[in-house]
């Protein structure tokens, strides 16, 4: 190793009510027995880094940057309705990056063998040059596999593979599924068709209809389209879908879980002839995943009492489905991580273009096809 220090991304929130971002130098950290270090090539910028690294509450017109290469620093204002929340977070620069992919360039005597390997990596700081981590908590990758396809091998895989087994678990027989044209989206209609699961993919443009189409969904439906609940009505007749899975919380002006329990509701009373005080016997369940809408949930209760909304999360969901599940669910996304749970992104940047403010405003509109890939390396 020539370098002794490693760059990372870091935020912090000043007392001034601001976001700071910067780049910072720290010693690296190099292997011991049971541990590698990994050279950091690729790292998302998912949704779920967002909350760290710019938090729910900043001002995105409101964006200074100072100094250049390794000396940016990107001050962002705090609207002062969120700056309370935010106190326990003043004064502490925090490492960012839920997830990456890289090449083992070091190890402790354990695991030599595994040096020149690409791993895909989950735990935090991962906007960093160099991590050093345990062998054990890398997933290898096939040879042949780059840093860059082997970037979001955790969050969003896993994520798609944890509804299935949700599914299984809680005895449902179809999925439904919000905010569908997400990276996370499309790994989960290729892996309903593989798996023969029906699935009920709902949008909110024309394209991202015409995207998911493409990509083989049988049922895709726009929430902004007039004859949305007919098509829902008929697809969950049709599949007989009772779980759906929302990462809007609550869409559509908050409006999004109880359409489609209502939906779910009047499916399942399609044929009943009798008048049902309480609604139907068939369990609903919805769960949310998201937040990308920050509205409040609105629920009109038309779907009687047999229902169910929750929030699910990928680690405690992780450990309730056992040691077992989970290595044959990392086993799995090692090896379709080029076609199922491939991931596609806008472009690839560097620590100093992450910190721009128009790349900065880009990536918070967590849109369709606008997810960015950081090389630390770079
Ligand atoms: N709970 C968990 O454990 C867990 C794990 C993994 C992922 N997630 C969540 O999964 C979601 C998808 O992640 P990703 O990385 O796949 O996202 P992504 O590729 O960045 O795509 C985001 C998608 O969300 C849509 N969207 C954004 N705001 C919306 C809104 N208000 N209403 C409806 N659709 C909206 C976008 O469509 P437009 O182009 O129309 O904006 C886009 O298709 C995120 O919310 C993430 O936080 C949660």
């Amino acid at each position: 190793m020539s370098s002794e220090f490693s760059r990372e991304i870091r935020s912090e929130v000043t007392k001034d009510g601001k976001i700071k971002i910067s780049i910072a130098k720290v010693p690296i950290i190099f292997p011991k027995q049971d541990e590698v270090l990994v050279k950091v090539e690729a790292s998302p910028i998912n949704p779920s880094d967002l909350g760290r690294l710019i938090t729910f509450g900043a001002d995105l017109n409101n964006i200074n940057i100072l100094g250049s290469g390794n000396e940016t620093v990107t001050k962002i204002k705090l609207f002062s309705k969120f700056f309370n929340s935010l106190k326990n977070r003043v004064g502490k620069s925090l490492n960012v990056g839920n997830e990456g992919a890289g090449i083992i360039v070091e190890s402790g005597k354990d695991s030599r063998h595994l040096i020149g390997k690409i791993v895909g990596l989950a735990g935090g700081g991962m906007y960093s040059e160099y991590k050093c981590v345990k062998a054990q908590s890398c997933l290898i990758m096939n040879d042949g596999t780059s840093s860059i396809e082997a970037a979001s091998s955790f969050v969003n895989p896993l994520t798609a593979l944890g509804f299935i087994e949700t599914m299984k678990l809680e005895n449902h027989k179809a999925i439904i599924h919000t905010a569908a044209a997400s990276n996370l989206g499309k790994m989960l209609v290729r892996l309903c068709k593989e798996e023969s699961i029906p699935l009920i993919n709902i949008v909110r443009t024309f394209e991202q209809v015409e995207i998911l189409k493409k990509l083989g969904a049988d049922f895709v439906y726009n929430m902004n389209d007039s004859l949305f609940m007919d098509d829902l009505i008929s697809a969950i007749k049709q599949t007989g879908s009772t779980l759906a899975f929302d990462a809007t919380g609550g869409g559509n002006e908050g409006k999004l879980v109880g359409k489609i329990l209502t939906a779910m509701e009047i499916s399942a009373n399609i044929n009943s002839k009798e008048y049902l005080m309480y609604g139907s016997e068939v369990f609903k369940k919805i769960y949310i995943y998201g937040v990308l809408d920050r509205s409040p949930i609105i629920l009109k209760n038309s779907f009687g009492f047999n229902w169910g909304i929750g929030g699910w999360l990928l680690m405690p969901m992780i450990k309730k489905f056992g040691s077992e599940i989970f290595e044959n669910m990392r086993e799995r996304v090692a090896r379709e991580i080029k076609t199922t749970f491939r991931s596609e992104y806008k472009k690839v940047i560097s620590f100093e273009e992450m910190l721009q403010p128009e790349i900065i405003r880009n990536f918070s509109r967590q849109s369709t096809g606008n997810k960015y890939l950081l090389d630390p390396s770079m």
